[in-house]
């Protein structure tokens, strides 16, 4: 059945702080989205492409998008989890989600392309990672720390996450759910989450920084 990917774009991109919403902002001249979709289609992996967008920007990520018949636009929701759930609703035929953020606009086709081949091979639930490199600690309210995770048993979790459909389905079923990624609503109904080697590529452009770093890559300048 088809693959099919959903790229949240409808966030305001408030700590990026930039006047446009965060997913039209350029990276390299280019659209984040437009560049997140572009990958998608160079994966050669995914038959469908649902991108969810504020409802004021629908007329332009249509004209911004390639022209092709496999990508769709449909008007995102309030929260991200809200975002999602518009696309897998606008996807009924979907063998496959792939689920990706459009502010992961330079993550290689390749990384897409690893994702789909795990879930087609048969596992229900797909995510990049990578080590991190900072020591990540516990802290309660009042800043004192309660504990120290050993390192070397996390990983940063990146898009796109891979779910066989009726599991992204079933995850979202319930109203009112939250969670800040797809994989985090699996995992709550007790399936396993398979992890895979993630790329520094498919970091997401959250903040300042990060839109120079992403810049930075597409002048050629390096990383
Ligand atoms: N997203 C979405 N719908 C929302 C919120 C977020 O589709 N209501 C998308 C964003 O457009 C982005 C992805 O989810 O591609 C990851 O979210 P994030 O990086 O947090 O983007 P924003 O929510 O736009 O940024 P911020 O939280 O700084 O406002
Ligand atoms: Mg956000």
């Amino acid at each position: 059945g088809p693959v099919v990917a959903l790229v949240p774009a409808a966030g305001r991109g408030v700590r990026l702080g930039e006047s446009t919403p965060k997913a039209f902002v350029p990276v390299g001249g280019t659209p984040m989205v437009r560049l997140a979709v572009e990958g998608l289609i160079a994966s050669g992996a995914v038959d469908r492409i649902i991108v969810m967008v504020p409802t004021e920007l629908v007329d332009s990520a249509v004209a911004l998008l390639p022209p092709t018949g496999s990508v769709q636009v449909v008007v995102g929701g309030a929260e991200r989890i809200d975002s999602v759930r518009a696309g897998i609703t606008a996807a009924p035929d979907a063998a496959y989600f792939l689920v990706h953020d459009a502010a992961r606009a330079l993550t290689p086709p390749e990384l897409i392309a690893r994702v789909t081949a795990e879930l087609r091979a048969g596992r229900p639930a797909v995510v990049p990672g990578l080590p991190v490199t900072d020591t990540i600690k516990s802290v309660d309210a009042a800043g004192a720390v309660t504990g120290t995770p050993e390192r070397a048993g996390l990983r940063a979790i990146q898009t796109p996450q891979g779910f066989a459909a009726d599991l992204l389905r079933s995850a979202y079923a319930t109203e009112g759910i939250q969670a800040t990624d797809d994989a985090g609503l699996v995992e709550r109904l007790g399936v396993g989450v398979h992890t895979i080697p993630g790329d520094p590529l498919a970091f997401k452009i959250t903040t300042p920084l990060d839109l120079r770093l992403a810049d930075a890559v597409l002048d050629g300048a390096g990383i």
